[in-house]
């Protein structure tokens, strides 16, 4: 039974996407709205555990869900620096962390002190330089504590069920992550909907399991699997 079964653990989770400043007003940023991420917060806290959420730029409706449960932690970050900092500190103490969040893979080089003006373009279009940022999952990784589970996720286009087994097995060995949570996503499928479809693979060869329905199924689904791990 999930009654109460993650009693005593402290649970981590990143949700939405992170953003990187181009100017004061302006930013690059992703589509996530932290709807799963948030479910996954809300599940681990009705079966016992004490959650940390970390979220990037989740609407306040979004949020809501969380917000009457005393055992979840809302710390809202924006940007990749400061997810990395927040999540690296916070990860020390936790026996699970769950990387839900979308984090934007590049910033802006340099962050304009000023917004960009047309007016001081010349007539010229500016062009943005990007910068690699840090990949905080794999960093963790390599700080993981005895007996901690790292569960990642990857949002994947693609044109089949066996293609995104394919690129998750190969995501999960690269990252080394214990679970690998995939979807597939497309213009008009994942994002903002409140229904998802997620493979959850497991790096020690347990099967892989499917779960579908409501973002709250599949967060108790991915909260079963990872409850299978710590117990192995
Ligand atoms: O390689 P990809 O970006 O698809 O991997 C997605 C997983 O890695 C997610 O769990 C995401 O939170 C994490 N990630 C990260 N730091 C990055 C990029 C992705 O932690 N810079």
């Amino acid at each position: 039974g999930r009654d109460h079964d993650l009693a005593g653990l402290r649970i981590m989770v990143t949700a939405g996407g992170t953003r990187e400043p181009i100017d004061p007003v302006r930013y690059l940023g992703n589509r996530s709205s932290g709807r799963q991420g948030v479910a996954i917060a809300a599940a681990a806290a009705d079966r016992g555990a004490k959650v940390v959420l970390f979220a990037a730029n989740v609407d306040a409706a979004v949020l809501a869900e969380v917000q009457d449960r005393a055992a979840v932690r809302v710390v809202p970050v924006s940007t990749t620096a400061e997810l990395e900092r927040a999540s690296r500190a916070a990860a020390a103490g936790a026996e699970v962390v769950i990387m839900a969040a979308a984090v934007a893979d590049y910033r802006v080089a340099e962050v304009a002190e000023r917004k960009i003006r047309k007016e001081d373009g010349a007539g010229r279009a500016p062009v943005l330089e990007l910068v690699e940022n840090p990949d905080i999952l794999a960093g963790l990784v390599e700080e993981r504590r005895p007996g901690q589970v790292i569960v990642g996720f990857a949002a994947e286009t693609v044109e089949n069920e066996a293609e995104l087994r394919e690129r998750g097995l190969r995501k999960l060995a690269r990252k080394g992550a214990d679970l690998l949570a995939v979807n597939a996503v497309s213009w008009s499928e994942g994002f903002e909907s409140g229904e998802n479809t997620l493979h959850v693979l497991a790096r020690d060869g347990r099967p892989e399991t499917v779960a579908t329905g409501t973002k709250r199924a599949v967060a108790d689904a991915l909260l079963d699997a990872i409850r299978d791990t710590l117990d192995s």
